[in-house]
């Protein structure tokens, strides 16, 4: 395990057994989940937003939690059994290779995740993979207002906290595009705010693979 990746599930580990709010936008609220889908939701956490998605999807359709921190995973496969939903599965794996077959979902979300990555561009390259043609993402992130200093890029510790390895909306948007989605859209974004060391924004993105 990297040392970013170790930092990460120390975090995280630890606050899965807080109640705290660790989202950034609405992203399962705006994903148009339908009966019978197949969703997605790249670092679930606690994995309130993957019962969500399930009980929209139904008995025909099914959600997938993918996570890399143990303690997060094991609270969220508690919660699916005590809650008796039989269309939901949980993994552990990193959201730079994705443990899961291409052309598998209809719909992928994930919320205040991404910007963990210092490559996010492999990140929406597996984002493209494991979508259906057709099929489309909503996905919540923050972005820099500036170019992060390598000094903060640097600490793993201060990616893990959320807001180091966050990049530009117009490098965040350039890796969505190179992954193959010629067209995304914003649907929602906030004023700058302070987070960490530096400003931020959260936004909330929306995109589809194409057919061909
Ligand atoms: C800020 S929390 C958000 C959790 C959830 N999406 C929510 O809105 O409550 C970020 C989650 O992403 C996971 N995560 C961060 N980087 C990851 C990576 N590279 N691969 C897999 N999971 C990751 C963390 O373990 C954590 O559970």
């Amino acid at each position: 395990m990297s040392d970013l990746s170790g930092s990460i599930a120390k975090r995280y580990d630890a606050l899965s057994a807080k109640d705290c709010c660790l989202s950034c936008g609405g992203a399962f609220s705006l994903a148009e989940i339908k009966a019978g889908d197949v969703c997605i939701d790249l670092g679930c956490g606690k994995g309130h937003d993957v019962l969500r998605m399930a009980t929209l999807a139904g008995d025909n359709g099914m959600a997938w939690g993918v996570d890399i921190s143990d303690g997060m995973l094991d609270t969220a496969i508690r919660h699916a059994q005590v809650m008796g939903f039989e269309n939901v599965r949980f993994i552990k794996s990193e959201l730079e290779q994705i443990d899961l077959a291409s052309d598998f979902a209809d719909v992928v979300i994930s919320n205040c995740t991404i910007n963990h990555s210092l490559e996010q561009d492999m990140v929406w390259r597996e984002i493209f993979r494991i979508l259906k043609p057709g099929g489309h993402f909503v996905v919540s992130d923050i972005y820099a207002t500036e170019k992060v200093p390598d000094i903060f890029r640097n600490d793993s510790e201060m990616v893990a906290q959320c807001w180091a390895g966050a990049v530009t909306k117009s490098q965040y948007m350039q890796h969505i595009e190179d992954a193959g989605f010629s067209q995304s859209e914003v649907l929602e974004e906030s004023n700058p705010y302070d987070k960490g060391s530096i400003q931020v924004a959260s936004f909330t993105i929306k995109g589809t693979k194409p057919k061909t």
